[in-house]
């Protein structure tokens, strides 16, 4: 079996899509395992921007499939529109798959997202995007998955089924109820779109490692978001863990081989929630502003913070993350002294694990230590070697703090503007 699996190691928006795109090029399979159109990165190909929620970047590598695996929660009129928008910029999209036992994201659970959120006293702020509903319908054997949604009767049937559970919650919250008639209706041109690809996912990826193909899990999120193992209520509804991936993908615990997680050279956050590290005023908006910091999905500005090693420490023990990818180091440049986060102090201890209640993470103080920061420009730098000694430095005591390799340094947005410091990871850990 020749796997990586993509994990983002902070609150997501790591700079994920950079790498999987990179490594989309050399694999057979890439699978997206779990969340939905919640995730969401920009890709530069051949010149034009796209915009991609659902479907992995190997979309625009012919001989890569795309799967969208059974832990996904995939609203189908999303999926054919972005599918609609590739196709008319001349990507052939053939090459990408539906898992038969994804569940489907529907108008209610959008309404509900949002009634949900308006009742809270604590609000997550979610994307809106009914992703929370989706799973937690699920959860209760109330939802509907793709087998039944490509099947206009068996569609209406389950639909039926489903608002009658669904409709009296709008309705407690003071939203409107939904009707079958108009979600069937409204649903149909995906229909057309989505139901040639749809496919018993689990067995096509099985097949795959079976045959030495190279597969590329790809997690959405980051490990502080993970409903078990993140900052919980302040979560989205999956695991985007390397522990999501046997059970989304629907294969064997053993395929986890190279676990590669992403980290920004700091840390950003959407949506509520304590960041320990967080960074306010002037140096934050310019880190934001030079790094571009805001939502894909939503356009919010993130909140900026410096680099946790206890973050990363976490991410590692959860993920058993074997190489790390140190993305948008350049955004660093002129930042005066680095600071990274190595431990927390909370009530008089040093802890280097997150604490479960939100109330003692918001009492946690960073302890810190401090190295020189870096000048000189990094763009056009092609080999580790060449970085300035205070940006190599700051690498590797990334590297040291967290027991990790370093697999990838990303110094500008470009594909090209990516060291690499392993040449081929799919042959380490891959024996
Ligand atoms: P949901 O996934 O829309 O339910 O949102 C739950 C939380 O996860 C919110 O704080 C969102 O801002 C956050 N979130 C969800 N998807 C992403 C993502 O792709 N990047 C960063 N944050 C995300």
């Amino acid at each position: 079996m020749k796997t990586i699996t993509i994990v983002g190691t902070q609150w997501g928006d790591e700079g994920k899509g950079k790498l999987t795109d990179i490594l989309a090029a050399e694999a057979d399979l890439v699978v997206r395992y779990q969340g939905g159109n919640n995730a969401g990165h920009t890709i530069v190909f051949g010149g034009r921007k796209y915009a991609l929620h659902l479907i992995p970047s190997g979309v625009f590598h012919p001989n890569t499939k795309n799967v969208l695996a059974p832990g996904m929660v995939i609203d189908p009129i999303a999926l054919a529109d972005e599918i609609k928008k590739l196709e008319l910029a001349g990507v052939d999209t053939s090459n990408v798959v539906v898992s038969d036992r994804s569940h489907v994201v529907l108008a209610p659970h959008i309404a509900l997202d949002e009634a949900i959120e308006n009742a809270r006293a604590d609000k997550v702020g979610t994307t809106g995007k009914g992703i929370g509903p989706a799973y937690a319908l699920k959860a209760t054997r109330t939802g509907i998955r793709m087998v039944d949604f490509i099947d206009e009767a068996q569609f209406k049937t389950a639909l039926i089924a489903h608002l009658s559970v669904v409709n009296p919650m709008l309705k407690a919250f003071g939203a409107q109820a939904q009707s079958a008639e108009r979600i069937v209706r409204d649903t149909a041109e995906a229909r057309k779109v989505i139901a040639k690809r749809v496919k018993n996912a689990s067995v096509l990826i099985n097949q795959a490692l079976e045959n030495k193909k190279r597969v590329l899990f790809e997690g959405a999120q980051g490990t502080m978001l993970c409903l078990d193992h993140g900052t919980y209520p302040y979560v989205t509804s999956s695991s985007p863990t390397a522990a999501g991936v046997p059970l989304g993908a629907g294969v064997p615990p053993q395929a986890i081989k190279t676990v590669l997680g992403i980290t920004k050279a700091y840390t950003t956050r959407v949506g509520e929630g304590h960041l320990p590290t967080e960074i306010k005023g002037e140096l934050a908006d310019d880190i934001r502003t030079r790094g571009n910091e805001f939502g894909t999905t939503t356009g919010r500005p993130r909140r900026v913070g410096w680099l946790d090693a206890v973050v990363l420490k976490h991410a590692k023990r959860i993920s058993g993350i074997t190489h790390l990818a140190v993305m948008l180091l350049d955004v660093l440049r002129g930042v005066h002294p680095l600071t990274i986060c190595v431990g927390y102090r909370l009530n008089g201890e040093i802890i280097d694990w997150i604490p479960a209640s939100a109330q003692d993470l918001a009492r946690c103080e960073p302890v810190t230590i401090t190295m020189n920061g870096f000048d000189e420009p990094l763009e056009g730098i092609e080999r580790f070697e060449d970085l300035p000694k205070n940006a190599q430095a700051y690498v590797n005591k990334v590297a040291e703090l967290t027991g990790t390799k370093v697999a990838f340094v990303s110094v500008g947005p470009d594909r090209n503007q990516t060291l690499r410091l392993i040449d081929n990871l799919w042959e380490e850990n891959n024996g």
